[in-house]
């Protein structure tokens, strides 16, 4: 959409402190108080429907959490196809976002539905205030900088396997687990130290959204340590059967130039790198003299898979290096 609006002549407002590439749009009301605006919806991509609305909602308000904010009122998205579905299916969705919406201390104030003749889509646009001075961007990084990645990756990859009806119900109910888990706690652990950058990993993958902190920068690139990176069980397996979901395939053609892979990284392992992702994890730039601590307490604090997935390095600038 960026690609698009970038043609279009808009308003510039000298209170509006983000770009449009950014995961929120960030709008100063007083020198230390501003309002952080973002909206998110898709369909279902679990069975259960409890779940989905579960999943939607943390979506929704991770782009909140990435730039720093603290979520405080949201609005319902719906689409649903009212001849074909019963309403209590749209309860659930409801109710399961409504229990997440209350674990992030967040207040319900309205929506809007549509009728549509398809399939059902939800979400919500969410608000959400922040400091302007503690506003976390995507490209603020330093060469050196160490690299956290906070949730395991491959919700596409298992996704898409689940629609053959290949998951077993343990592996399904860990992803699905993790995709409800709020960015909240991440963010707030991060906060307490000098963080540089940060972003959340959605529907580009870690290549794409890696590849916009670059962007944002300038001037840097990023080196990536594929082994490390934190996977979900059985993406290897899916991966390697060639599992790859339609928006993953997108992923890679879009911004397969940007990336570099060395020649030890298997072909199944590139894949990961695009795979597009639901409710995904933080990226966290911090110095790497604070890494290791910053990393003790964010599994002392409950996010157990954050894990050191690469650097911050000077050369070769605006690309990806994966070894
Ligand atoms: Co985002
Ligand atoms: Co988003």
């Amino acid at each position: 959409m960026n690609e698009v609006l970038h043609e279009i002549p808009l308003v510039s407002d000298p209170n509006l402190l983000t770009s449009l590439g950014e995961d929120a749009g960030i709008y100063k009301l007083r020198e230390d108080l501003a309002i952080v605006v973002t909206l998110d919806y898709f369909n279902p991509i679990v069975s259960e429907v409890y779940m989905y609305g579960q999943i939607a909602a943390a979506n929704a308000l991770s782009d909140v959490y990435a730039m720093g904010g603290k979520p405080i009122i949201a609005m319902n998205i719906v689409c649903f196809p009212s001849a074909e579905m019963d309403l209590s299916i749209l309860k659930e969705v409801l109710r399961g976002a409504a229990d997440k919406l209350k674990e992030a201390n967040v207040a319900l104030v309205g929506g809007h539905t549509v009728i549509d003749p398809k399939e059902i889509k939800y979400g919500l646009s969410v608000v959400g205030i922040v400091n302007p001075q503690k506003i976390l961007t995507k490209g603020n990084f330093k060469v050196g900088d160490k690299l956290i990645l906070t949730k395991a990756l491959g919700t596409g990859i298992i996704n898409n396997a689940l629609k053959g009806k290949m998951v077993d119900e343990e592996t399904e109910t860990e992803v699905a687990r993790s995709m409800a888990t709020l960015n909240k706690r991440a963010v707030e652990i991060a906060q307490e130290m000098d963080i540089h950058a940060c972003t959340d990993i959605t529907g580009f993958g870690l290549a794409g959204h890696l590849y916009e902190m670059v962007e944002e920068s300038k001037d840097k690139g990023i080196k990536i340590d594929s082994p490390s990176l934190p996977l979900f069980p059985r993406v290897e397996e899916f991966a390697k059967m060639g599992l790859i979901p339609p928006g993953t395939q997108r992923n890679r053609k879009f911004r397969g130039e940007k990336v570099e892979f060395s020649e030890e990284v298997p072909e199944w392992r590139q894949w990961v790198m695009f795979d597009a992702q639901t409710s995904g994890g933080l990226v966290l730039a911090i110095h790497p003299d604070k890494v290791e601590e910053l990393l003790k307490r964010l599994h002392e604090g409950g996010v157990e898979k954050a894990t050191i997935i690469g650097e911050v390095i000077e050369e070769p600038k605006g690309k990806i290096v994966v070894e």
